[in-house]
């Protein structure tokens, strides 16, 4: 479970980038969050990572208050969160299977587990062959899959995904889409995924909250064509 009560982030040089949001988000439930560039949707992501703390107001996540958590709890949260960055953040000087070994390894998997897992989560994202590249040997569509398999394979309970399908051609976004509502539909995982994407948003008919200047401005489910 998510939940932000009237969170607002003012960065140190002033800028507001969230004012009063108020957002509940389910166990199990599939959230577009859209708006503009600038609008506060990656910081919203950050806040709800404890990448960053809010200026004022409270944050759960999970179990966990954001608030009052003392730093060595930080990576229990993370844990229970499979995040794909904006930027991909995948670690240029490890292979494809370093990249996804390290995640498993950082949490303290068995070598033998790791093996088999980071192998089988690579299969799922297409990516068989790939294993020995580095990051800057591949096309944008599949560093995407890279990041997407790191984020999965600890298993987390939710997945927050920040423009995703950013940079990759139409057919690769639909794919990558398809696979995080599969995700949320056949194993119930809470997925929030930051789009720009309107169309994607649209052919979903999944609940979409849209952020502007810092605000939530609409949080609607099931259909973006009775625009007010
Ligand atoms: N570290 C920071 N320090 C100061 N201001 C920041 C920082 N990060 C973001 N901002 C500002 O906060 C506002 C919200 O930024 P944010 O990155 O959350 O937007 P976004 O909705 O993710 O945009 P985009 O769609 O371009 O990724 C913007 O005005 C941005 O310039
Ligand atoms: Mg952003």
């Amino acid at each position: 479970m998510i939940e932000l009560q009237n969170v607002t982030k003012t960065y140190p040089n002033g800028t507001k980038a969230l004012k009063n949001v108020n957002l509940h988000i389910d166990d199990g439930e599939f959230v577009f969050i859209v708006g503009a560039s600038g609008a506060g949707k990656t910081t919203l992501s950050r806040l709800l990572l404890r990448e960053e703390k809010p200026t004022s107001g409270q944050i759960l996540v999970n179990g966990f208050n954001l608030k009052r958590m003392p730093e060595w709890r930080v990576p229990k949260l993370r844990r229970t969160l499979g995040v794909v960055f904006q930027n991909f953040r995948l670690l240029p000087h490890m292979t494809v299977y370093e990249n996804v070994a390290f995640a498993m390894r950082a949490v303290g998997k068995k070598k033998k587990d790791i093996e088999k897992t980071a192998k089988s989560m690579l299969g799922v994202m297409h990516l068989d062959g790939k294993e020995n590249n580095f990051p800057d040997e591949l096309s944008g569509g599949e560093q995407q899959r890279v990041a997407l398999a790191r984020a999965l394979v600890n298993n987390p309970s939710t997945i927050i995904a920040d423009e995703p399908t950013g940079n990759i051609d139409p057919r690769l976004s639909r794919e990558l889409m398809k696979l995080l509502v599969d995700i949320n539909e056949s194993v119930g995982k809470t997925v929030v995924v930051i789009t720009h994407e309107q169309e994607l948003v649209d052919y979903y008919r999944k609940r979409v909250v849209t952020l502007k200047d810092g605000e939530i401005v609409s949080d609607r489910t099931g259909g973006m064509f009775d625009e007010d």
